[in-house]
């Protein structure tokens, strides 16, 4: 049985010995980055400096809150807003792992420029388990480079702490409620952002059209976990498809992008069962996105496979 109280007290007293200088954290806002950032600041304070990175593939005013979270945390950090950079070094590329491998180097590489001005030797992740398991390696094989395990360059200038790196994701939970930590029920945001839920080029065009999605399919599904209609899922998101197909506005024909909506049960993230949503959220849920986006969006299809033999993610 995971005693998170023993295992917090246990990470801190060896983040002591294990980072005795001044550390970098990426922090996202996820679960996984605000536990690794509350642990490392309990073992070394100021020492700590977090970093946030707008990629521009972030969800709704999703920046904005990561902001006010590491405020209340009371973090020493810097938020550097690299999207343009993020989306001309995705331009053009549309192999799901090739994508990956530019955001995680991109990352690496902007963490690495504020280690150097900053004189600091060690990169603190929030990497779990299922992160460098699906990652492969010597006995297992690549199911998809996770963007914090495979775009890490071949020779890296800091040193990587994981305190997180044999935690499966209910347990990093029990870790964030022991911390008081708001964020503890979250659900999980990929490291690549929405970049990974826009099948093929993730243009800035389309990540608005997906942002928009991903944040109805958010409102209705909490909304209706409220109002006791359906049970939470354990994450739920759109996804953009990269074809387009005919339907009918008005009594014209249109010609537009088709949303996968997923919705999904798991509890550590290895396996998943698609949410059995009820009918009245997905109708909702169309409506909503084909009336937001009528010039771009005409059709909406959701997700019943399990993992496997799919993955929660599309890509
Ligand atoms: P998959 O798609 O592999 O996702 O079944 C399992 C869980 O991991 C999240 N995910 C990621 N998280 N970096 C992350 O930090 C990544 O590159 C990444 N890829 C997938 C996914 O959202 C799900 O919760």
């Amino acid at each position: 049985m995971f005693n998170a109280e023993k295992f917090i007290d246990e990470t801190v007293a060896k983040l002591k010995e294990e980072v005795p200088g001044k550390a970098l954290i990426a922090f996202s806002g996820g679960v996984d980055s605000a536990v690794c950032a509350a642990l490392v600041n309990k073992a070394i304070g100021k020492q700590l400096v977090a970093v946030h990175v707008d990629t521009g593939y972030m969800r709704k005013d999703e920046s904005r809150n990561v902001k006010k979270l590491m405020d209340k945390i009371g973090l020493n950090y810097h938020f550097i807003d690299a999207s343009k950079d993020f989306y001309s070094a995705l331009k053009g590329v549309e192999d799901p792992e090739k994508k990956r491998k530019i955001i995680g180097e991109k990352f690496i590489r902007i963490f690495e420029k504020v280690a150097e001005e900053e004189n600091i030797k060690y990169l603190v992740q929030g990497t779990i388990a299922p992160d460098w398991i699906e990652s492969g390696g010597e006995l297992r094989d690549t199911i998809k480079s996770h963007h914090n395990v495979g775009g890490l360059p071949e020779e890296m200038k800091v040193e990587l702490v994981e305190p997180l790196r044999d935690l499966y994701k209910d347990e990093v939970r029990k870790v964030a409620r022991e911390l008081k930590l708001q964020v503890s029920e979250r659900q999980p945001f990929p490291g690549p952002g929405l970049a990974i839920r826009i099948i093929g080029e993730a243009t800035p065009e389309r990540t608005q059209i997906v942002r928009e999605a991903c944040d109805i399919v958010e409102k209705e599904i909490e909304e209706s976990v409220e109002k006791g209609i359906m049970e939470m899922p354990w994450q739920y998101f759109a996804v953009l498809l990269p074809i387009k197909s005919v339907g009918v506005q008005g009594d014209k024909r249109a010609y537009g992008y088709v949303i996968a909506v997923r919705a999904v049960h798991s509890i550590d993230a290895m396996t998943c069962a698609y949410s059995k949503i009820p009918d009245e959220v997905i109708d909702r849920i169309s409506t909503r996105i084909t009336n937001s986006m009528k010039e771009k969006v005409n059709r909406v299809v959701y997700d019943v496979t399990n993992k496997p033999p799919s993955t929660v993610e599309w890509e």
